[in-house]
């Protein structure tokens, strides 16, 4: 990789940001300094609220195993690559490069519902494993096929995105306004999931017209029992809503506020991971998104409990700066990050690794020391 040299996340994202119109980054990634993209920021800040304790002396290997099994899945790495629309606007290699990075690298790729690529055309490039992304829509025929169709093509689990009242757009910067940049208007047409529906029903009103209001635990069970698949679900933020997953049979849960795209003001997904893996209480697995850039996050969420972190924009810098290698250097990146964390906090094993690991500066978080389950 002549062009590449291994550098970090936030490099990536210096030269992601130099690739792409100004008006465009900010309506896909946030403005910095923009009040309505504080839940971003957040995102980003809440890790460093978390410090790690990092045991010494403990003759650890030097490549510590960081593999870990997620629904089932054993993964070379507890970083998952998640659902994110339209990436053939950041390289025109789009979903497939994304994904066969993934592959590349022991992971899952999770496949949004909005992908230029449908989803049988990433199975044929990418081997791995996949995840199909869903948001609920009105049309019930459609939300089966495409169900159907993720079975059919071996897709290996269902997300269902929860964090927004569809059909509401997203809170986003008054600024630059909610428009998109001239020439790239999300058209049903070129949304590789939807081409076999053609302009049918209320697709022609575009994805968020056809999106479905009222959407509650009632449409959880509803896709539940449309397939044997195992259902995540992907947005909840309190132990309340964590509690009611587990009651409607939902597999996992990924603490997610959709990367700040949602509700401003919302908390850091990693200040309100513990209260989630506390309401669970190991019933169904728990992930996180949102702010993970380093190594070292990664290892901190999964010591507050998550099973893997889901990375987004990351995700999305590679892609830009150098497509499917652009990709899999950002999971490099996040796997040496991981591995010189690990090692120096004396973790041999990162499935094994628990709250002991972390001080954190959150009330859910701060028992007194005595109450942790310190490992000897
Ligand atoms: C540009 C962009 C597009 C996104 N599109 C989707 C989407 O189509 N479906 C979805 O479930 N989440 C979507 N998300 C949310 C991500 O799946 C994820 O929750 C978020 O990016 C995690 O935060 P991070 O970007 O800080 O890693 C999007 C996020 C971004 C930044």
């Amino acid at each position: 990789m002549a062009d590449f040299y291994r550098v970090t996340v936030a490099e990536y994202e210096r030269r992601a940001r130099a690739l792409l119109p100004e008006a465009f980054w900010d309506k896909m990634f946030g403005s910095p300094g923009d009040p309505n993209w504080t839940t971003n920021a957040n995102n980003e800040q809440g890790y460093t609220s978390v410090s790690l304790r990092p045991r010494i002396l403990r003759a650890v290997d030097l490549e510590p195993d960081l593999s870990t099994e997620v629904l089932g899945q054993t993964i070379s790495l507890p970083v998952i690559l998640t659902s994110t629309g339209h990436h053939t606007w950041y390289h025109p290699d789009g979903e497939s490069a994304t994904a066969r990075a993934g592959t590349a690298a022991g992971t899952i790729f999770a496949l949004a519902m909005g992908s230029i690529h449908g989803m049988e055309q990433v199975a044929e490039t990418a081997t791995g494993p996949k995840w199909l992304q869903l948001f609920f829509l009105k049309d019930r025929d459609i939300m089966e096929d495409l169900v159907r169709r993720a079975g059919s093509a071996g897709y290996k689990a269902i997300m269902l995105t929860v964090t927004k009242p569809a059909t509401k757009l997203p809170e986003l910067s008054p600024v630059r306004g909610p428009n998109y940049p001239e020439g790239m208007i999300p058209a049903v047409e070129k949304l590789g999931n939807f081409a076999a529906y053609g302009e049918r029903g209320e697709l022609k009103a575009g994805v968020l017209g056809a999106m479905a209001p009222n959407v509650g635990w009632a449409e959880v069970e509803w896709l539940r029992s449309l397939t044997s698949l195992p259902l995540i679900v992907k947005g909840i933020q309190t132990a309340e809503d964590a509690h009611l997953a587990v009651e409607h049979g939902v597999d996992a849960i990924s603490v997610s506020n959709h990367g700040g795209y949602s509700l401003v003001g919302a908390r850091a997904t990693i200040a309100t991971l513990p209260e989630v893996v506390e309401a669970v209480d190991g019933r169904i697995e728990v992930l996180v998104d949102g702010g993970i850039r380093h190594g070292a996050d990664v290892l901190k969420a999964v010591a507050l409990g998550a099973k893997a972190v889901l990375v987004g924009r990351a995700m999305l810098w590679g892609l830009t700066v150098g497509g499917e290698a652009g990709v899999r250097e950002i999971l490099e990146i996040f796997r040496e990050e991981l591995s010189l964390a690990a090692s120096y906090c004396g973790v041999n094993e990162i499935r094994n690794v628990d709250r002991s690991l972390v001080y954190t500066g959150h009330p859910s978080a701060a028992a007194p020391l005595s109450d942790l389950a310190v490992r000897s």
